[in-house]
């Protein structure tokens, strides 16, 4: 077969945007701003180096979006002030000279900080597990503070200030992390939200916050502005964690999502294990249930890099476009070594072992005598 001819490089028109192929980049947090949170010249090379690469689409790491109880780690990222998005705003345009979009993602961690112990969530409910090393982390998570109507409101507000800051730097759209575990996914999860107040119960009480934070920042953007969500059912501390109700929760969540009308949808099945991850009893997955419910643009992730299940995943139509994570980590122009019949560089635990920084993955590659640049 002519591999241009192949579903991963057939164009998508959006409104407002054109991509010249189906690869996006997955959000990756890589440890490597400053301790202000301000992303530096050695990130720009990075996000730069995928749209080289040939990716059309990048989703940065998660942005913490308020002083007070966002950040999930040390020399993460932010976007809550006119500093932040300037220093964001060189590394769009890096990314731009290369024909690709790029989405920033905002990210309140929750319970589950790596950086502080007085964390927030819906409930006071300890996380099981332990920190991340490579973020930083030590021991067991602590018991969070229960939100109070304020702190929501708070959180809310942060979300809109971040994606105004991503609009200033000249971000194409924000992605909402409403998976893995974090913030809004602990209220989206029943097992974390026991909330009897408006923002817990039902589905449609427990994605209320997403809801609200996607109107609100909808109401503030232009058209073009994408506004994101990505959605999982595994938690970082629970890569295995499924909906008790299987397929039956996806679809309220879904109908939640639908009404909220973002302008795309990611599922995200951090494991890499697509279809042990994120199929239901019923034959369908999470991705393709998100496509027929909703109708948007939806990306699916988990271990996209394997040609076989890429192209089913395009196919059988469960998807979009797909992300792809630790693959391109490991080689930033792995759509062009596939268009080329080259092989890319294939990932390695160490890479981001001890540390997820950009210096190490970069150091690792070096060391076994490859070309990086
Ligand atoms: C180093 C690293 C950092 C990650 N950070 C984030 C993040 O900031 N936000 C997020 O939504 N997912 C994050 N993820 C999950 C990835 O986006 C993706 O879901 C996961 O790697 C599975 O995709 P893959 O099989 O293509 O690697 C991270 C993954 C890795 C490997």
């Amino acid at each position: 077969m002519d591999i241009t001819k192949h579903p991963i490089f057939q164009p998508l028109q959006w409104p407002g945007h054109s991509l010249k192929n189906r690869l996006v980049i997955a959000p990756m947090s890589r440890v490597s701003a400053t301790s202000e949170g301000l992303a530096t010249a050695e990130m720009g090379n990075y996000y730069a180096a995928f749209a080289k690469g040939g990716f059309s689409m990048i989703i940065t790491e998660g942005n913490y979006t308020d002083e007070i109880a966002s950040k999930g780690y040390p020399h993460q990222p932010g976007l809550i002030s006119s500093v932040h998005a300037a220093a964001w705003k060189p590394v769009v345009e890096q990314v731009k000279t290369h024909g690709a979009i790029i989405i920033a993602q905002l990210m309140h961690a929750g319970a589950l900080s790596q950086y502080s112990q007085d964390t927030l969530a819906p409930s006071a409910i300890q996380p099981g597990g332990v920190k991340m090393a490579q973020y930083g982390g030590t021991g067991a998570y602590p018991f969070p503070k229960a939100m109070s109507l304020e702190d929501i409101n708070t959180v809310k507000n942060g979300f809109v200030n971040a994606a105004t800051g991503a609009l200033e730097a000249g971000f194409d759209g924000v992605e909402l992390h409403i998976a893995n575990g974090y913030l809004l996914d602990q209220f989206l999860t029943p097992e974390l939200n026991i909330r009897e107040d408006q923002y817990g119960g039902s589905t449609s009480n427990r994605f209320r916050i997403a809801t609200e934070i996607i109107q609100a920042i909808r109401a503030i953007v232009p058209a073009h502005f994408l506004i994101g969500i990505r959605l999982s059912e595994g938690k970082v501390n629970d890569l295995k964690y499924r909906w008790k109700d299987g397929a039956a929760m996806a679809v309220e969540v879904l109908e939640e999502a639908r009404k909220a009308a973002p302008d795309f949808i990611h599922i995200a099945v951090q494991s890499g294990e697509w279809e042990r991850d994120s199929f239901y009893s019923n034959g369908t997955s999470y991705a393709a249930l998100a496509k027929q419910i909703t109708g948007k643009v939806i990306i699916a992730n988990g271990g996209m890099h394997q040609l076989t299940r890429a192209t089913r995943v395009i196919e059988e139509s469960h998807a979009d476009l797909l992300s792809i994570g630790k693959a391109a980590l490991a080689d930033p122009a792995w759509p062009s070594h596939i268009l080329n019949g080259t092989s890319p560089l294939a990932f390695h635990p160490d890479m981001l072992w001890p540390e997820a920084t950009i210096r190490h993955t970069n150091q690792v590659i070096k060391s076994n005598h490859i070309n990086i640049s």
